[in-house]
This record gives structure tokens, C-alpha cells and sequence, in this order.
């Protein structure tokens, strides 16, 4: 404001005239000299050493530069942030978005992404915690500052030669319209494809739900974890859900017999009609949950792919087949009740050799690619149909979120930001 103003309104440029510009690579100084090449005018700027001198004089070229320049220098970021920690059940009342400033520069060697889609994972909800175990493996998250989260955006400013403006790019972002970050090796950020913001068949909302962490998840954690056999017995809690809904179709793709439960009768209808499970059920309809599972596997359950932990893991070892293996993804109904805790009968676990083993998406990060593209594959051939649940808006966040834990969700919640 204080360079167009200044410049246009103060000084009235004529095309042809020349300008002289003080501290000419400061934030005003750098837009006034750009603004002034704009106006057609002669301009030479000053600056304290060589190296800003070099930086700037390539600035003063492209009428697109000057646009980019004009996007940063509004330099405010919204953000959605915790109000307090969050101990129980998430409510919208313990967010609030924010507003930041954020500066990037040609200097930085950071990238400045602009937001499109943001992953809700119920992860997050244990970072929001004063305490977890989480906490050995993910940063707690500090109310009132800014959350990392995964996402899926656009390079709008680029100070590393790797990335460029235009980039298509997911990873680890933030809830945010816009993240600035470093390439490094720590960093978890991909480039996309061309195209995929297009409405084509890998849509960006792809690589955060199947081709994203959830694929990732759902891959390793059923194809390296559970070791499935054909015609083996497989159930599947959160079945709807983002890894549940691809753990089922990819337990088919294996040649397995697969049950799933989910919390509502569309949610079963959409596992048995659209997704190939074999049967599934709605859990809410079944006060004893033992007995439930007796009925859908009469023969036992060889592998259990855990998502929601408590009860529902007791009454899944009750009907475990010597040698089946237990996948434990998430314990969801757990993260709300820290009195809520499965106690197995370890004495069915060691009687029947039961395997039960823990594990983290990252376990496989070094595979991601190779599981991205069979997965990709698998979408491209229609054998596995990716579900995402989009709402509008950063406002949405803090509703988006917690439906995590009201169940309202179905497949892969996102929030569209662009
Ligand atoms: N190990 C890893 O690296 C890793 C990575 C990603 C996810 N996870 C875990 O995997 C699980 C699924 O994650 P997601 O991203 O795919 O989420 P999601 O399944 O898409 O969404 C969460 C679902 O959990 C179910 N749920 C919520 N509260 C519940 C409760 N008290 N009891 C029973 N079910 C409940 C709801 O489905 P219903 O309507 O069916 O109840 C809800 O839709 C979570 O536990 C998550 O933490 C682990």
C-alpha cells in the first residue's frame, strides 16, 4: 500500500521518466523500483551490498514477478489454531482461526505454498494433548501457534532452484492458507505430476487419501503387517474410513474374505455395494460385540486390521485363528478417553500365537513411491475406488476435524481451501 500509493499517487510517474530508489531491496523499496518498470519508467536503486544489488536488478523485469511480489507483500496468513489443550472429544469451541504475518524472501531459500486441500487425520488429536505417548514419535502442538498438517498446494514463490512457481506439491504443510518451507531431506514434501489439479482420474484429492498417507498407511500396514494368504478371513474396524475403506478393497484384491463394521447402515450399504466387502455391519446395532464377530467369521478371524482399538480389539482376539495377525493402525476410540483402554486376554493371544503388531505409516516412507504407483495403477484400472469427503473452507477446519470423531465422515476427510 505504502509503495503504490507512494509511488503512483505521490509521485504521478510519466512513461519515460527516471527514478531513483533508496533502500530499493526493502519491502517497499523493492515493489516501488518494480512498480516504476511497470510505469515505464527509468529506474536505478541503491542498496547495501552486492548481493542485493545483483538480486533486484532481475526483479525489475516481468510484469509476473511484480505480481508475485504484490501477493507476499499482503504478507497475512490465516491459520487455524488450538485455544487449549485438548484432553477429551475435540469441539469446534477449542479452535480459533488466526491471523499471522508471513514473509517470505527471494533470499530465503524457502518455498511459499498456497493451500488447496488439507488433511484431517485423527492423529491430530493426541498432538493437541498435554501428554501422549504420541508424543516420542510427533511434536505435541503448542495452543495458539500454527499446525502442521498434511497437505496438498501450489508454489506461488520459489527461492530453491528445485521447486518453481506453478509446482504442484504435497506434504507436510499446515492448517493454513499458505506455507512457507525449506527443502531438506527431513522434509516431507513431493512434487506432483502436471495435470493433477485437473479433474482427472488421480485428482489432487488423490494424493492425500489413497496415493497419500492413508494409502501409504493401509498398504503397509496390510500387505507387510498382516502378510495376508488368499481365502484368509480378514475384519476391518473404521471400515468406511479413509485406511479402512482401502484396507478392505485391497484385502479383495488379495483374494481374501473381508468384513467390515462402520457406524451407520449407509456407511455398511456403501462397504457391501460399492466397495466388494464381502459383508459388514453396522457396530452401533450390536450391544455385544464378542458375539457379533462369532456370527460374521463362524470359522475365526485370520487377520484383524485394528483402527479403533478398546472393546472391539478384545472381542476381535476372541475370535483370532491360531497364527492370525493383528494390525494395530489406531485405537480412535481410545484418543477421547483416557480411560477407555483394551485389555486383552494375553492369555488368547499366547495360546493361539497371535501376532499383534504396532506400526506407523512412516515404517514405509522409503516405499511410498513404489506403493503410490500400484496403488495409482489399481485406480487407473478401477479396482479400487478412493473415497474423500470434502468441506469448504479454512473456517471448516475445527467441524471438518472433529466429525473425525462423531463419525460423520466417509473415506478421506479434506478441507478445500482454494
Ligand atoms: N499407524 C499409522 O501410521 C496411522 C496412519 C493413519 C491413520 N491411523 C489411524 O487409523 C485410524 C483411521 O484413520 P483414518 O485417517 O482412516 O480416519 P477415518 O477412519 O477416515 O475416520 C475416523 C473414523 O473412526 C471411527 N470412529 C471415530 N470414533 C470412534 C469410536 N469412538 N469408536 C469406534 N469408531 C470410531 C468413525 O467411523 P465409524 O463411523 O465407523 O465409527 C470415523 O469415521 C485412526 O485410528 C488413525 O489414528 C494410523
Amino acid at each position: 500500500m505504502t509503495a503504490y500509493g507512494g509511488f503512483y499517487e505521490v509521485c504521478k510517474p510519466q512513461r519515460g521518466e527516471k527514478v531513483f530508489v533508496s533502500a530499493a531491496s526493502g519491502s517497499v523499496g523493492s515493489l516501488v523500483g518494480q512498480f516504476a518498470k511497470f510505469a515505464g519508467c527509468y529506474v536505478v536503486g541503491c542498496a547495501g551490498s552486492n548481493a542485493k544489488v545483483y538480486q533486484h536488478s532481475s526483479h525489475y523485469t516481468t510484469r509476473h514477478t511484480i505480481i508475485r511480489q504484490l501477493i507476499l507483500a499482503k504478507r497475512i496468513l490465516s491459520y487455524v489454531a488450538l485455544r487449549h489443550h485438548v484432553e477429551g472429544f475435540p469441539s469446534e469451541e477449542d479452535f480459533e482461526v488466526k491471523t499471522g504475518r508471513l514473509s517470505w524472501r527471494p533470499e530465503s531459500g524457502e518455498v511459499l505454498v498456497r493451500n488447496l486441500y488439507l488433511s484431517m487425520d485423527p492423529y491430530q488429536l493426541n498432538r493437541m494433548k498435554r501428554r501422549s505417548p504420541s508424543h516420542v514419535a510427533v511434536d505435541g502442538i503448542v495452543p495458539g501457534e500454527r499446525i502442521t498438517a498434511y497437505g496438498a498446494g501450489e508454489v506461488v514463490a520459489s527461492a530453491c532452484a528445485e521447486y518453481k512457481e506453478g509446482d504442484v506439491v504435497a506434504g507436510l504443510l499446515g492448517w493454513e492458507d499458505y506455507t512457507l518451507f525449506r527443502p531438506s531431506p527431513g522434509v516431507l514434501m513431493s512434487k506432483l505430476a502436471a495435470g493433477s489439479v485437473d479433474d482427472n482420474d488421480l485428482h489432487l484429492k488423490h494424493h492425500l487419501s489413497a496415493l497419500g498417507t492413508s494409502g501409504m498407511t493401509a498398504y503397509g500396514g496390510f500387505y507387510e503387517v498382516c502378510k495376508p494368504q488368499g481365502g484368509e478371513k480378514v475384519f476391518v474396524s473404521a471400515a468406511s474410513g479413509s485406511v479402512g475403506s482401502l484396507v478392505g478393497q485391497f484385502a479383495k484384491l488379495a483374494g481374501c474374505y473381508v468384513v467390515g463394521c462402520a457406524s451407520s447402515n449407509a456407511k455398511v450399504d456403501l462397504l457391501k455395494n460399492q466397495l466388494g466387502f464381502d459383508d459388514a455391519f453396522n457396530y452401533k446395532e450390536e450391544p455385544d460385540m464378542k458375539s457379533a464377530l462369532k456370527r460374521y467369521f463362524p470359522d475365526g478371524i485370520d487377520i484383524y486390521f485394528d483402527n479403533i482399538g478398546g472393546k472391539t480389539l478384545e472381542a476381535a482376539l476372541a475370535s483370532m485363528n491360531t497364527h492370525g495377525r493383528v494390525a494395530l493402525c489406531g485405537a480412535i476410540s481410545e484418543y477421547t478417553d483416557a480411560g477407555h483402554r483394551a485389555s486383552p486376554d494375553l492369555l488368547e493371544v499366547i495360546y493361539k500365537r497371535i501376532a499383534i503388531r504396532g506400526f506407523l505409516s512412516w515404517d514405509f516412507l522409503t516405499r511410498f513411491s513404489e506403493f503410490a504407483g500400484i496403488i495409482s495403477d489399481w485406480i487407473r484400472q478401477g479396482k479400487v475406488k478412493p473415497i474423500e469427503d470434502v468441506s469448504n473452507g479454512l473456517e471448516s477446519v475445527p467441524s471438518a476435524f472433529t466429525a473425525l470423531f462423531l463419525g460423520l465422515n466417509i473415506g478421506k476427510k479434506l478441507v478445500k481451501l482454494a
